[in-house]
């Protein structure tokens, strides 16, 4: 049986060898917060991290991983949702649908990782997932919380939540 690393864990799978790594993920280890979306490499909805590098999991092959490859999924970040990015996300209501959300965290961990305190030249270069309901403005929001230290209230987008905060 075929082994990945996903999320600190060694897990087995049986798939054939082209079958990318996102169903694996999906279908096998029960991981279904990475999402399909396009297939093709252009939506970002699949993104995962393999070596703290995102990677859309609906092209890539299963058998392309090693054991050694240290694969994250959106369920790896954090056991309750505390991820400093996941906390920036949930203040400032940055899902709308959410389909997309996981690839977009995703892709924003990856980013902070590298550069904690990205410019928005780096922010557009790194955030190319799409999101079919505009969340584009929150997103580079909420990077920037984040990268200024998580103080959601400095955000100055003047979100009005429905429990009655105000970001
Ligand atoms: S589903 Fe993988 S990039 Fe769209
Ligand atoms: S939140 Fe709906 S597609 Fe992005």
């Amino acid at each position: 049986m075929a082994k990945l690393n996903v999320n600190g864990v060694i897990r087995d799978y049986e798939a054939e060898q082209d079958t990318p790594l996102l169903w694996v993920l999906r279908e096998q280890l029960g991981l279904t917060g990475t999402k399909y979306g396009c297939g093709v490499a252009e939506c970002g909805a699949c993104t995962v991290l393999v070596n703290g590098v995102p990677t859309r999991s609906c092209v890539r092959s299963v058998s392309a991983f090693k054991v050694t490859d240290k694969i994250v999924t959106i369920e790896g970040l954090s056991p309750d949702g505390s991820h400093p990015v996941q906390k920036a996300w949930a203040a400032l209501d940055v899902p709308q649908c959410g389909f997309c959300q996981s690839g977009m965290i995703m892709a924003a961990v990856a980013l902070l990782n590298n550069k904690p305190k990205p410019s928005d030249a780096d922010i557009d270069a790194a955030m190319t997932n799409i999101c079919r309901c505009g969340t584009y403005n929150r997103v580079r929001s909420a990077i920037k919380v984040v990268a200024d230290g998580g103080d959601a209230s400095r955000a100055g987008i003047g979100i009005e939540h429905a429990d009655g905060r105000t970001t």
